[in-house]
């Protein structure tokens, strides 16, 4: 992480977090999720929230099912993408679960380089491809499936 970029600080997140997650959220993503979404998360997943300077500048959302977990969202605000955020909550995330799932699971829509290139960075592994699963503007796209085993 460049010397210039505030160090980043990444918590649970808390229900007073879901109006700038949702803002994130609304800012980041092509389908993005509604509050409804945010709330059952922040009940049922676990969902963190990075801050720089204090403020929310991103989140994570994982759900655990026995011992594999599956990255349900993940989103950095686009003024501060390219400063190492997206992959510090991918990494806190990891830490997270260590020790209690053995592999991690995602979809990213097959146009998403950036993600992918995230996800292929820390490891991850192309396992499967659903074709036309994603509304995309004009069509459909293709989901690519990847995972990541863990020690
Ligand atoms: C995907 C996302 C979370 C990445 O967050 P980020 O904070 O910009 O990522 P980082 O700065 O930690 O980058 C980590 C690595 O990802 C890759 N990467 C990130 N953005 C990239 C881009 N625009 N082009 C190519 N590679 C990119 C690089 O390998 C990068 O490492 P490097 O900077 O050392 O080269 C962010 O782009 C985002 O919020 N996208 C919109 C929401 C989304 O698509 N979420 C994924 C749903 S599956």
């Amino acid at each position: 992480m460049a010397d210039d970029v505030p160090k980043p600080r990444v918590r649970p997140a808390v229900a007073a977090d879901l109006d700038i997650l949702c803002r994130i959220e609304a800012s980041a993503a092509l389908s993005p999720w509604d509050r409804s979404r945010f709330e059952d998360s922040l009940a049922r997943h676990r969902m963190l929230v990075l801050l720089a300077n204090g403020d929310p500048c991103g989140f994570a959302v994982f759900r655990q099912v026995l011992d594999e977990a599956e990255v349900l969202n993940i989103a950095v605000a686009p003024v501060h993408c390219r400063k190492g955020f997206g992959r510090c909550l991918l990494r806190a995330g990891l830490d997270l679960l260590a020790g209690e799932v053995r592999c991690l699971h995602l979809e990213v829509r097959a146009g998403n380089e950036p993600a992918m290139a995230l996800y292929r960075s820390e490891g991850f592994q192309r396992v499967g491809l659903r074709r036309s699963y994603y509304p995309a503007p004009g069509g459909r796209e293709d989901a690519v499936l990847m995972r990541l085993d863990l020690p």
